[in-house]
């Protein structure tokens, strides 16, 4: 069952190739922190998009949900991150992902800390016909994010995600007796003034603006170069840096379980915290190794990628031939080593990234 499912392991975490609901039955209970994921959308994975289809699809995903229940600490977290979609034929959207919110609380007992919405001003317009076509639809730039919880107060602390001040408030902080006066606002609300105290930033809202466009990004670049397809639906790093940065300590294990090019392992690496990796397609966590070989020279990319792919059984041990071009002090990296045995016990890899 288990077979090559290993793919590659860092300093930090571990990428494993395979069905993660059955991947996460090898999970002990309560000792994930935090569940950040985007699931295949409701809109790529069905060829037809009636009713009947999305109920199917929430019913697949819940069987998700619970062992993500299961497997996250009592003040852990899970973070998913739902695309909105239209019914079939007409302009009328689907409420896929607020019916799964609903019968996760209804259901599954979970509780939703807060919802998100991530913004992205760098979307192109879509759907074609109501959008480009015949104009009845603004396009659709926003996507939901359910930070869902066990118990009424997950960790979480905001202060590590605090954002720029604005012009406005950054001038207040230069010179506050000029800008503001601390007075009762006419709600009766009291404004002190350690409004004008510098607390290092502001406090983020639920809306988070972040452009998916890291055209730049050494993952692509290693794709282009080496011919290889990116993953079509990455989404960007920031946008699991703020929840992992949100809700997780240094150490702390993180979990993808749809991790496609591997975005969340990346940054959890450089974050400090342990991380899992699951996918099911084998050729995209591959190709996530790129994200992980800084300054690599482009032929020992390419061997890495190739025997990662192709090289099931073979006894391959990367250490020597990296340990001369990895900076081992400066990088994260630790040797990318094979699985090398078939029948490796994946249930004890778990349990020690776990603890
Ligand atoms: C929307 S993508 C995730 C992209 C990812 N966030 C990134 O930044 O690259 C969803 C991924 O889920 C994977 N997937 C679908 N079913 C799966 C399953 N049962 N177990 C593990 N992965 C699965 C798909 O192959 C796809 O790569």
């Amino acid at each position: 069952m288990f077979n090559n499912d290993f793919l590659y392991t860092t300093k930090n975490g571990r990428a494993i190739v395979g069905d993660s609901l059955e991947l996460m039955k090898h999970i002990p209970n309560e000792s994930v922190n935090l569940v950040i994921t985007s699931p295949p959308f409701a809109l790529q994975r069905q060829k037809e998009y009636g009713n009947k289809d999305q109920d199917e699809y929430i019913d697949w995903i819940l069987a998700f949900t619970k062992e993500v229940r299961r497997i996250i600490t009592l003040d852990g977290s899970f973070v998913i991150d739902l695309g909105g979609a239209y019914q079939k034929g007409i302009p009328i959207r689907s409420l896929y992902n607020f019916r799964l919110l609903l019968r996760m609380c209804d259901e599954q007992e979970w509780k939703l800390a807060e919802e998100f919405f991530w913004y992205n001003p760098a979307k192109l317009p879509s759907p074609i016909e109501w959008v480009n076509k015949r104009k009845i639809r603004a396009k659709d730039a926003v996507n939901t994010l359910w930070w869902l919880s066990k118990s009424d107060f997950p960790k979480a602390d905001v202060r590590n995600v605090l954002t720029e001040y604005s012009g406005r408030m950054k001038k207040l902080l230069e010179n506050s007796s000029r800008y503001y006066t601390p007075k009762k606002r006419p709600s009766g609300h009291d404004i002190s003034d350690s409004f004008a105290t510098d607390n290092g930033g502001a406090i983020p809202s639920n809306l988070l603006q972040i452009s998916n466009t890291e055209s730049n990004s050494q993952y692509l670049s290693y794709c282009k170069s080496l011919n290889v397809k990116g993953h079509p639906a990455r989404f960007p790093s920031a946008l699991p840096e703020f929840f992992i940065k949100l809700l997780t300590d240094e150490g702390d294990l993180v979990l993808d379980i749809f991790s496609g090019s591997n975005t969340t392992g990346w940054i959890a690496e450089k974050l400090n915290r342990k991380w899992l990796s699951f996918e099911l397609d084998k050729q995209y966590l591959a190709a996530s190794v790129f994200r992980f070989l800084d300054d690599f020279d482009l032929e020992r990319v390419e061997s890495i990628y190739q025997s990662l792919l192709y090289d099931d059984s073979a006894e391959i041990d990367l250490e020597k031939e990296l340990f001369p071009i990895v900076d081992w002090i400066e990088s994260s990296l630790t040797p990318i080593t094979k699985n090398k045995k078939n029948n490796m016990d994946i249930q004890s890899t778990l349990f020690e990234v776990a603890n």
